[in-house]
């Protein structure tokens, strides 16, 4: 290789390196500074309710540097407590600071908001699924009945008949290993139910949730 080309093979080198070192340190706080702390920096909260982060350490006094995603959380400081109020369903981050000079400390807090599924009521939303799609023949094929008064006697803890006869048709907070979920959810203990047809995905995940929550007679 000639010297001028290893020259500027060098100098590449460098230069890049340089470039790399100094970016090492963008973005991150200055060390050497007094500690401001979060008793938590990552929180989950439900949908409409709040929960109550305390900061310590540092100067104060503590300031709100960076709002999260105000459709998603909605924090409020007073003091040294943080209220952060979940509003929907994501991930967001809130950067909260103190007064340290030159730089002020600050400490990032991710924020996860959650939605609590609420409990399925047998009566008013599983029942009227099998109304409109399995009491044409659930009033007795594969000695199932499935209307009303009948259906939840003749499903929770109850031995299947016609296929997967191992398995109760609804295994309570089991819906794996419910014949009810597996046959409205794919092709495994016989045919699909409806039979000739499927139930949508959101029925399909109430009837999923019911019998996750411990399939309650409500
Ligand atoms: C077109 C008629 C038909 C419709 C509609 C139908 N089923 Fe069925 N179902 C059957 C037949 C026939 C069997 C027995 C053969 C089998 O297991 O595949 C059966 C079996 C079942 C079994 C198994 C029972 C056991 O003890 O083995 C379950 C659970 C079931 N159906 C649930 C449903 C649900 C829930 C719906 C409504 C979403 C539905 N079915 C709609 C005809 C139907």
């Amino acid at each position: 290789m000639k010297s001028g080309t290893l020259f500027f093979a060098v100098l590449f080198l460098g230069v890049i390196l340089v470039v790399l070192y100094s970016c090492k340190d963008m973005g991150t706080v200055p060390s050497g500074q007094t500690g401001l702390s979060a008793s938590s920096t990552n929180v989950t909260v439900n949908k409409g309710a709040t929960v109550q982060i305390t900061l310590s350490g540092g100067t104060t006094p503590y300031s709100i540097i960076h709002q999260p995603d105000t459709l998603k959380a909605k924090i409020t400081l007073a003091s040294s407590l943080l209220t952060i109020t979940g509003i929907e369903t994501g991930i967001t981050r809130t950067v909260v600071g103190d007064h340290t000079a030159p730089v002020p400390d600050s400490v990032e807090i991710e924020i996860s908001v959650q939605t609590t599924v609420p409990l399925v009521s047998f009566s008013n939303q599983i029942q009227p699924i099998f109304n409109s799609q399995c009491t044409g023949c659930h009033g007795g094929n594969g000695g199932l009945f499935l209307n009303s008064g009948a259906s939840y006697g003749n499903l929770v803890n109850v031995q299947a008949q016609s296929s997967c006869t191992s398995l109760k048709r609804v295994l309570p907070n089991d819906a794996a290993n419910s014949v009810l979920f597996k046959k409205i959810s794919g092709f495994s203990c016989g045919s699909q139910m409806p039979q000739g047809g499927s139930l949508s995905g959101s029925d399909i995940a109430l009837i999923q949730s019911w019998i996750n929550q411990g399939a309650n007679n409500n």
